[in-house]
């Protein structure tokens, strides 16, 4: 994937707009539903943009909205690409580069995650606070284009320190109860095992999913400005004492469908410039 490819991608995408987005969303596992209210908006699946890959997971539509939600252009990704389905890591992060060329300044990065932190429970929101990648891969590998951004990127700051707080605001706000934590990437498809579930809390992880990690590094080395949100979907494995399954990742979700949108909608309605 290069710069030319992401350009052309991004003019495909000009051609069908009017209004330059601001704000991506990318959409998680059951929450691809916040897409639904954007306002007059422009669809796009992913399969007529050029150089894009074509997502193949159950509960993702595979497309981009663009239009108005609360005031804010935004570009939402229904859908996003997992490195398990054998994406690497370049094309995982295409989109964040295609939706940067379009304009956007800030990214809203969504995931249904395991709780690895004992206290939390199934059902709630965490604001990502920072993460942990234990991918074994990063996006950045290989010749760095400067003109996209550093060849050592800084990730200290990957999550907005503003971002974090207006977020939290919002959610106390809203009188929502809210985690804050530190997000695990693993590839996946396999859930964890209950060692590496003891494991990864040693290492300070509190949640942990096969996804965000390798966008949020492309946002950060891009300068885009990030907020990432998991929904707690289950308890990681080994904490309880049953086996865990996409179908229960899927419901959960749908339970706290609610307080999500809510959430995300009063964070982007107030969201400093
Ligand atoms: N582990 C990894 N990824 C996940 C989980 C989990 O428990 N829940 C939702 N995505």
């Amino acid at each position: 994937m290069n710069r030319n490819q992401m350009k052309e991608a991004a003019s495909f995408i000009n051609e069908k707009i009017e209004k330059q987005p601001t704000v991506g969303l990318i959409l998680g596992s059951g929450l691809g539903v916040l897409a639904d209210e954007i306002t007059e908006p422009v669809v796009i699946p992913y399969s007529e943009i050029p150089h894009f890959p074509q997502s193949t997971v159950e509960g993702h539509k595979g497309q981009l909205v663009i239009g108005d939600l609360e005031g804010k252009q935004v570009i939402a990704m229904q859908g996003r690409f997992h490195y398990y389905e054998g994406y690497d890591m370049k094309q995982v992060t295409f989109p964040v580069r295609v939706m940067k060329e379009l304009g956007i300044d800030t990214l809203f990065v969504t995931n249904a995650a395991g709780g690895v932190n004992e206290s939390f429970q199934p059902g709630n929101l965490m604001i990502i606070e920072d993460h942990i990648n234990n991918m074994g891969d990063n996006p950045l590998l290989g010749k760095n284009d400067n003109e996209l951004g550093d060849r050592f990127p800084d990730m200290s700051q990957a999550y907005s320190r503003e971002l974090i707080k207006h977020a939290e605001a919002c959610a106390d706000k809203l009188d929502l109860k809210i985690q804050k934590g530190v997000y695990v990437g693993n590839t996946g498809p396999s859930y964890e095992t209950g060692a590496e579930v003891r494991m990864l809390r040693t290492l300070g992880g509190d949640a942990v999913g096969m996804s965000t990690v390798p966008e949020v590094i492309v946002a950060s080395h891009a300068g885009i400005r990030v907020l990432g949100i998991s929904c707690i979907s289950n308890m990681a494995a080994g904490i309880l004492d049953q086996p865990l399954t996409h179908d229960e990742v899927i419901e959960t979700t749908a339970q706290v469908r609610q307080d999500f949108l809510s959430f995300v909608k009063e964070t982007l309605k107030t969201l400093p410039a």
